[in-house]
C-alpha cells in the first residue's frame, strides 16, 4: 500500500518531495533521479533549488520525450528538462539524458535502458499521472511489463498537452517513454498529483484495481510508493 500524503497546496507538496531528494541525496551525492516534465513537478524542483545544495554530481534520467520535434524546440522533454531542471537545480547537463536524443529511434529504447543499467538503476522516481491515467506516457493498455519503447499519445493527452504549443496539430503523435517495468524497478517512487482534474486517476492508481487500463496503478505493484497530492486531488480517495 502506497503512503499518501495529502497537502493543502503544491507548494507543501513539493517541500515534501524535495525533502526526499535532499535525504537522498545528502547520503548519495551521485544518486540517480528519475526526472518528469509537465507542470506538477514544477513545485518541486522549485523548493529544491531553494535549498541550494550541490547536485552537481547528481545523475538525471527523464521519463519521456516527444518523437517528431525539430532540434532545439522548447517543448521537446530535453529543452524543458533543461529550463526546469537542470539549470535551477545546477545538475550538470551531461549526466541527464532523455530517451530519445542523438541516435536512430528503433534502438533508442534499448541504449536508454543500458544507460539506466549501467548508472546502477533510478534511486527515486518523480512521477505526475495524467487525466488517461497515464504514468511517463504509458497510455492505457501498456503492459506491466514494458521497457522504454516508442509510443503513440492518445488524443486526450495530445489535447491536455496541447496548452504547451501553439495548436494542438503541432502537438507530436509519439514519444519515447520508459515503460511500466523500467519505472517499477525504481527503488523509489514519488507520485505527485494536483487538481480536481486528476482526482479520478489518482483514486485508480491508488485504489482501484491493478489494471493496464489505468497504467498509474502499476505502483500497487511496488513496495516502497509515496504519493503526495493536495486536497483536489484526492477528493476521490
Ligand atoms: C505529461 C507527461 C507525464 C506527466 C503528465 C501530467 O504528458 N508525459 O510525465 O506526468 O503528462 O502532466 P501535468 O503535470 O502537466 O498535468
Amino acid at each position: 500500500m502506497a503512503e499518501v500524503v495529502i497537502l493543502p497546496t503544491s507548494a507543501e507538496a513539493g517541500d515534501l518531495a524535495a525533502s526526499a531528494i535532499a535525504s537522498l541525496v545528502s547520503r548519495r551525492p551521485d544518486a540517480v533521479l528519475g526526472l518528469a516534465t509537465g507542470s506538477t513537478p514544477l513545485s518541486t524542483w522549485r523548493a529544491l533549488a531553494a535549498r541550494g545544495l550541490d547536485l552537481s554530481r547528481v545523475r538525471g534520467f527523464a521519463l519521456d520525450e516527444y518523437v517528431g520535434l525539430p532540434a532545439g524546440h522548447p517543448e521537446s522533454y530535453r529543452a524543458v528538462i533543461t529550463r526546469e531542471v537542470v539549470e535551477p537545480l545546477g545538475l550538470t547537463p551531461s549526466l541527464v539524458r532523455v530517451p530519445y536524443d542523438d541516435g536512430p529511434l528503433a534502438t533508442a529504447g534499448e541504449r536508454y535502458e543500458a544507460a539506466i543499467d549501467a548508472a546502477g538503476g533510478v534511486d527515486l522516481q518523480i512521477l505526475g499521472i495524467g487525466t488517461t491515467g497515464h504514468i511517463g506516457f504509458n497510455e492505457p493498455g501498456s503492459s506491466f511489463a514494458s521497457l522504454t519503447r516508442v509510443k503513440t499519445l492518445t488524443e486526450q493527452t495530445r489535447a491536455d498537452n496541447a496548452r504547451f504549443f501553439e495548436s494542438l496539430d503541432q502537438v507530436p503523435m509519439h514519444c519515447v517513454t520508459q515503460g511500466l517495468g523500467t519505472i517499477l524497478r525504481a527503488r523509489h517512487l514519488v507520485l505527485l498529483a494536483f487538481g480536481e482534474r486528476k482526482a479520478e486517476a489518482v483514486a485508480g492508481a491508488v485504489e482501484g484495481p491493478v489494471t493496464a487500463s489505468l497504467p498509474g496503478s502499476a505502483i500497487q505493484l511496488h513496495p516502497h510508493v509515496t504519493v503526495i497530492v493536495d486536497e483536489a486531488a484526492a477528493s476521490r480517495l
